[in-house]
C-alpha cells in the first residue's frame, strides 16, 4: 500500500515516519510514504496556494487549484485509491479507518493550512476526516497520525500479529490491559502477583478484568456508559 501527503511542508512528515516499525516497512518496500509539496502545483511564480476569503474575515484560505491539481497529479491510475482532506470539520478518525484504510492500493492525504480550505474541494475528495475535537495548525501533525495508524495496520508492517490484535480499540470496545515489566518493586510499587504466578488463565482474566476497569475509568464512553461531566480527574 502507499500513502501519498500533500503538504506545503512536506520535509515535516519524514523523521516521525522514519523511525521504528514504520520506517522498518518503508525500507522493506512493505510500506510506501510519497510527500509532495503542493506549491509544486501553481502556475505563480510567487508560488502562492492561498488567498483571502470571499466574503471578509480575518485568515487566509487554501485555493482549490493547487489542490486539485495535486490530487489529478499523484493519484494512481487504477486501484482501490481513496482521497482525504485533513481538517478539523471532518469525521472523527477511528480505528476501523486505519483498518480498511490499509487494504487499499493508495491513500491521498491533503493538508489544510491556514483559515481552512475552500469548500468546493468537496466535489473532489473523498471525505473530509479530523483526528480530534481540537484545532492544529495544519493537517501535518494530522497525517502522521493517521499514517502511522493505518501503515501499522498493513499484514506484516508490526512483526506479531498478536501485537495489533491485543490493541486498544481492536475489534472490542475497550482499551488494551495493563502492562508490567522489571524491577517487579518500584518505589513501593510492586507488579500485580497474579502476574508472577505462571498460571495463564487467572493471568489472562486479570487482564480482561484490569482492562475493562480502565475503559470504566477512563473511557465509559466506550462502553455506552454516561460520562460524568462534573468528574474531575485533576
Ligand atoms: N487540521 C487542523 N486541525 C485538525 C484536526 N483536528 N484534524 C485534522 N486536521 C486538522
Amino acid at each position: 500500500m502507499r500513502v501519498d501527503v500533500v503538504t506545503v511542508f512536506p520535509e515535516s512528515l519524514d523523521s516521525l515516519l522514519s523511525v521504528g516499525v514504520i520506517g522498518q516497512a518503508r525500507a522493506d518496500g512493505r510500506f510506501e510514504l510519497h510527500t509532495h509539496d503542493l506549491r509544486s502545483f501553481t502556475d505563480d511564480p510567487h508560488r502562492v496556494v492561498d488567498d483571502r476569503a470571499y466574503g471578509g474575515g480575518p485568515g487566509m484560505v487554501m485555493m482549490i487549484e493547487p489542490l486539485v491539481r495535486a490530487i489529478e497529479a499523484v493519484r494512481l491510475p487504477t486501484g482501490e485509491r481513496r482521497v482525504v482532506l485533513l481538517s478539523p470539520q471532518g469525521r472523527t478518525f477511528r480505528q476501523e479507518d486505519a483498518g480498511q484504510w490499509a487494504t487499499l492500493d493508495q491513500l491521498v492525504l491533503l493538508c489544510g493550512r491556514y483559515q481552512g480550505v475552500d469548500e468546493r474541494i468537496v466535489h473532489f475528495i473523498d471525505e473530509e476526516i479530523s483526528i480530534g475535537d481540537y484545532v492544529l495548525a495544519g493537517g501535518e501533525a494530522a497525517a502522521a497520525v493517521i499514517v502511522e495508524a493505518t501503515a501499522r495496520m498493513v499484514p506484516g508492517v508490526v512483526g506479531q500479529y498478536q501485537s495489533v490484535a491485543g490493541d486498544s480499540f481492536y475489534e472490542r470496545r475497550a482499551l488494551g490491559a495493563p502492562q508490567y515489566t522489571r524491577p517487579q518493586s518500584f518505589r513501593g510499587h510492586d507488579v500485580p502477583d497474579v502476574l508472577l504466578s505462571g498460571d495463564h488463565e487467572r493471568i489472562e482474566r486479570a487482564r480482561e478484568r484490569w482492562a475493562w476497569e480502565k475503559t470504566v475509568r477512563n473511557r465509559p464512553d466506550l462502553l455506552g456508559l454516561r460520562v460524568d461531566p462534573s468528574r474531575d480527574d485533576g
